[in-house]
């Protein structure tokens, strides 16, 4: 991808800005609003977070477009390079002082994803990757190479999501996590779909599932997913767009075969 080195480090930059904003929030003035649907939530965090990376990230490649979550930003189709933002992944979380959130930035260039990054600065981890150059972590001032795990199904530890803003989803959710469980060595809802893309990548996770995410969902995490080792499609196993709502599944290579079969069957 057209990223130099310098470029990335500015993300990085950015993106570990964005994350010490949220981590650092006045807890007692997080201007909780409701948007649409069901138990759908924005802080004024999540506005000014996104607010900050559209202004730093268009500093860095100011020919870029962005798709972006809040306040419905999309002028990605005329762009040949696009940042695809979340500015916090796990608004839940972040309400209920949770220490489990994000900052994503994806870059999708020509329509596919080209690099990830994802910051949990509660942990202060920073999960990236550009595509072709392998995926990694960066922690505490050191970094290490990314891996997928290579456990099949019965040794897995698998992430789900509810797909919490759309409850006509539940049945079928709750019936594959019921199979899931069955058939492996357990499962875990921690609440951000872009952290549990990232835990399959470091192997922390084995798999993760979940019924409708939206691009800023999962577009970062996808790369620093595949540059792992895994793989990412929609349930079916059918290839997914980081444009288009989707279902995810994410995984490893040697759980894959069998947790298709497992979602096929509780479907
Ligand atoms: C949500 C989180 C959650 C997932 C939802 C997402 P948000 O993102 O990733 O884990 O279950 O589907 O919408 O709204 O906190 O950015
Ligand atoms: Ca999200
Ligand atoms: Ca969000």
């Amino acid at each position: 991808m057209t990223l130099t080195h310098e470029k990335i480090e500015k993300i990085i930059a950015a993106v570990y800005e964005a994350g010490h904003f949220i981590a650092g929030a006045d807890r007692g003035a997080l201007g909780v609003k409701s948007k649409t649907g069901v138990d759908n939530f924005v802080t004024k965090y999540d506005v000014k977070t996104q607010e900050m990376l559209v202004s730093s990230l268009g500093k860095i490649i100011p020919e870029a477009g962005f798709l972006a979550e809040e306040n419905g930003v999309d002028t990605a189709s005329s762009h040949k390079l696009t940042f695809i933002i979340d500015p916090i992944d796990a608004t839940t979380n972040f309400i209920h002082d949770l220490h489990h959130s994000a900052v994503c930035v994806g870059v999708a260039e020509d329509g596919m994803p080209a690099a990830g990054f994802v910051y949990n600065p509660f942990f202060d981890e920073m999960f990236y990757a550009v595509r072709g150059g392998g995926a990694y972590l960066r922690h505490e001032g050191g970094e290490r190479r990314l891996f997928v795990s290579d456990r099949a199904l019965s040794d897995a530890l698998v992430g789900f999501g509810t797909v919490p803003y759309d409850r006509k989803e539940a049945d079928r959710t709750f019936r594959i996590a019921k199979e899931m469980f069955l058939h492996s060595r357990e499962v875990r809802r921690f609440g951000s779909a872009a952290l549990d893309i990232v835990y399959v990548a470091a192997g922390r996770f084995d798999a993760f599932f979940e019924l409708c995410l939206s691009p800023w969902d999962f577009a970062a995490s996808s790369v620093i997913l595949t540059e792992a080792g895994g793989a990412i499609t929609d349930i079916s196993g059918g290839e997914i767009s980081v444009f288009d709502k989707t279902s995810v599944l994410a995984t490893n290579a040697a759980s894959r075969d069998e947790a298709l079969r497992v979602i096929k069957s509780a479907s």
